[in-house]
């Protein structure tokens, strides 16, 4: 008689790339983190071979794994990544699921890093937008938990003939200081709820730290550790 093997539960690695860290951890079947957050600085030049050489030391400091989840900052399609404006041009028409699929002997999933966020902070209903600040300014939109993908507000003009990205992305927030960035938050904050109506908007990103204004009551900031912990979404199929 055949003896039945136990079925063990899928772990999941996640990675998020960001501008200035890569970071991973791994997750079990709920979604849950099973091992410390480990980062590094995102290489430089970030080209593919390197961020990849970075992805894979970082995944052997994890244990073990089933599969993988990847947020990416750029537009992606069907695992390939289409741009890259914080990384470097050589992503453009890069096939990461694939590469690093190869690289590790896992299965791999890639989507945008916000939407990736998104997913470790909505509660599924009603119009939620999420945007992130970090190096670059993320955007992601969810109707009843499913999601509009690769909503790029990052690169759309906003004030002062410059874009979202340009107004509020870590450069702004360095070069303009707190003040000033904070009440460009304020006005970005009510330009969105013209356009999209939402319900409610997560605030996540590593500078959501930075915020100091008061926020509307539908505004919620999320921990960026969302950005990570969204990864499991990337397996409900
Ligand atoms: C990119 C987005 C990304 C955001 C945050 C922007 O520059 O265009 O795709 O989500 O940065 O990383």
């Amino acid at each position: 008689m055949a003896t039945t093997k136990k079925k063990t539960a899928a772990k999941t690695l996640t990675v998020d790339i960001g501008g200035s860290g890569v970071k991973v951890m791994v997750l079990d079947e709920k979604g849950n983190s099973v091992t410390e957050r480990a980062r590094v600085p995102t290489p430089q030049p970030a080209k593919p071979d390197a961020v990849l050489a970075a992805i894979v030391k970082l995944a052997k400091g994890q244990g073990d794994f089933d599969r993988v989840s990847v947020g990416f900052p750029g537009v992606v399609r069907r695992g390939v990544t289409e741009t890259a404006a914080n990384l470097n041009a050589d992503w453009i028409g890069f096939d990461l699921a694939k590469a690093l699929s190869q690289s590790l002997g896992k299965p791999v999933r890639v989507a945008n890093d916000a939407d990736i966020q998104g997913f470790g902070a909505i509660s599924g209903r009603g119009v939620e937008l999420v945007v992130t600040l970090g190096t670059g300014f993320g955007s992601a939109l969810f109707v009843d938990g499913r999601l509009v993908p690769n909503l790029e507000a990052a690169h759309h003009q906003f004030r002062r003939n410059q874009t979202y990205e340009q107004r509020l992305g870590r450069a702004a927030l360095d070069k303009a200081g707190k003040k000033k960035w904070n009440r460009r938050l304020t006005k970005a904050i009510a330009a969105l709820q013209y356009l999209f109506n939402y319900d409610t908007l997560y605030i996540g990103g590593g500078n959501a730290k930075k915020i100091n204004i008061d926020l509307p009551p539908n505004v919620k900031t999320v921990p960026n550790v969302a950005g990570l912990l969204g990864g499991i979404a990337l397996w409900r199929d």
